[in-house]
């Protein structure tokens, strides 16, 4: 038993506590508690329940009628790069489209900068993602695409998380320019070998400009072969084959999800995680829509077939530039019609089940004691004061963090 400690006078505890009935580990629906207070022991909580019954602790905290939340989890992020594309998106803000092959700028800057610089980025960022809430996050590689450059990339995304993600797949670098077959046979081969032992997913942009389904089958077929989860880019610009390669695969997350046909939804709604099976969770990243000027996806319509929806940042330097999760839950609220308690759930337990954990993206007892304390009294004030920073503190394994 670690030291204990208490936090009473909790306005509003949203808990998404797994259903008593053994539903299955991890987070269960939306829920919250009122009027509540909530233990934690060492790294994990020992207790929730109304204020009026909470037992003693070595140390208190009044929580002073200020809402608690898990931890954000963002199960997309684009972490490892050098450089910044601020004039792309301002080309963009005047009427430019987005095209995948701005990513190749930030290749070319990634590969000149060294370990160092990279490591500040990334130390950066992740300062700046726990100061608004997020206690996980994913990071992929994907700006090196040369064996040496990705496997550095995958190096320094372990040193920050549990979570990496190999995306030697981003887009076909220039020198392979007319040869995207020989550089699948590298990304398969010889830099997967490199990445997999740091790396838990295996990712690739299935979309035109980008990779084919073959070629991303053929990806994630290897990457599962040496021991990875896939996950993938998908419908992301246009309709394509991303989301059905996702389900054919059992891939953990479809990301994106812009475009989809009717039987990309019922493909997702038939393979939604359950207590037998992980299954695949639709991850939408509004802010790529807000960064590119794209339609929201449809998130209501993925709802209401029953596909388990995860909200993530999608932080990159080019079609998404923010690392705020409550920026993110704003958009999805006003601008895709999400509610704010199913903004707040997959920006949390959904991102929990789209990175298959069990211990985050809830808080009952058992659960990691990542959560927040917000500024205001109810989850809800994350969309109705938005850009407002609402952070109060931050506990991560049950660690004062801000
Ligand atoms: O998720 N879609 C591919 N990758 C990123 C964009 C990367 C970039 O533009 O640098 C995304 O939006
Ligand atoms: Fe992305």
């Amino acid at each position: 038993m670690g030291r204990s400690l208490l936090i009473a006078r909790i306005g509003e505890l949203v808990t998404n506590a797994p259903a008593a009935d053994g539903a299955g580990p991890g987070p269960g629906p939306f829920a919250v508690i009122n009027d509540a207070a909530l233990v934690i022991d060492g790294d994990r909580v020992a207790w929730t329940g109304p204020s009026s019954r909470a037992p003693a602790a070595d140390e208190l905290v009044d929580a002073a009628g200020r809402a608690v939340l898990p931890g954000f989890v963002d199960s997309h992020a684009h972490l490892v790069f050098a450089g910044e594309r601020s004039a792309e998106f301002a080309a963009r803000m005047a009427g430019l489209p987005y095209a995948a092959g701005g990513i190749r700028s930030t290749v070319a800057a990634t590969r000149a900068a060294t370990d160092a610089e990279l490591r500040g980025g990334l130390r950066r960022l992740a300062r700046e993602m726990l100061g608004q809430g997020t206690t996980t996050f994913e990071c992929k590689s994907g700006y090196g695409l040369t064996v040496v450059d990705e496997s550095r990339s995958v190096v320094l995304a372990a040193e920050i998380t549990d979570e990496v993600t190999y995306l030697g797949a981003h887009v076909v670098p220039a020198e392979f320019d007319g040869d995207a077959g020989a550089y699948v046979d590298l990304v398969c081969g010889p830099m997967l070998e490199a990445c997999a032992p740091h790396a838990r997913w295996v990712d690739v942009f299935c979309e035109r400009g980008a990779f084919s389904a073959d070629e991303a089958r053929a990806v994630l077929t290897a990457g599962r072969a040496h021991g990875l989860i896939p996950r993938i880019h998908a419908g992301q610009l246009g309709p394509g084959p991303g989301v059905r390669l996702a389900v054919e695969l059992g891939a953990a997350s479809a990301d994106h999800c812009t475009f989809l046909t009717d039987a990309d939804v019922d493909a997702l709604a038939a393979v939604a995680p359950s207590p037998s099976s992980a299954g695949t969770v639709a991850t939408l990243l509004p802010g790529a829509e807000f960064g590119t000027r794209q339609p929201y996806p449809d998130a209501r319509r993925l709802l209401d077939a029953g596909v388990t929806v995860a909200l993530a940042s999608d932080c990159n330097p080019g079609s998404s530039y923010t690392s705020s999760m409550p920026f993110c839950i704003a958009l999805a609220v006003r601008d895709m019609h999400m509610t704010t308690s199913e903004a707040v759930w997959a920006a949390t337990a959904g991102g929990a089940r789209a990175l298959r954990r069990a211990d985050i993206g809830y808080l009952a007892a058992g659960a990691k004691a990542d959560l927040i304390m917000l500024d205001a009294p109810s989850h809800a004030y994350l969309a109705y004061r938005p850009g407002v920073p609402l952070i109060h503190a931050v506990y991560r394994s049950g660690v004062a963090q801000l």
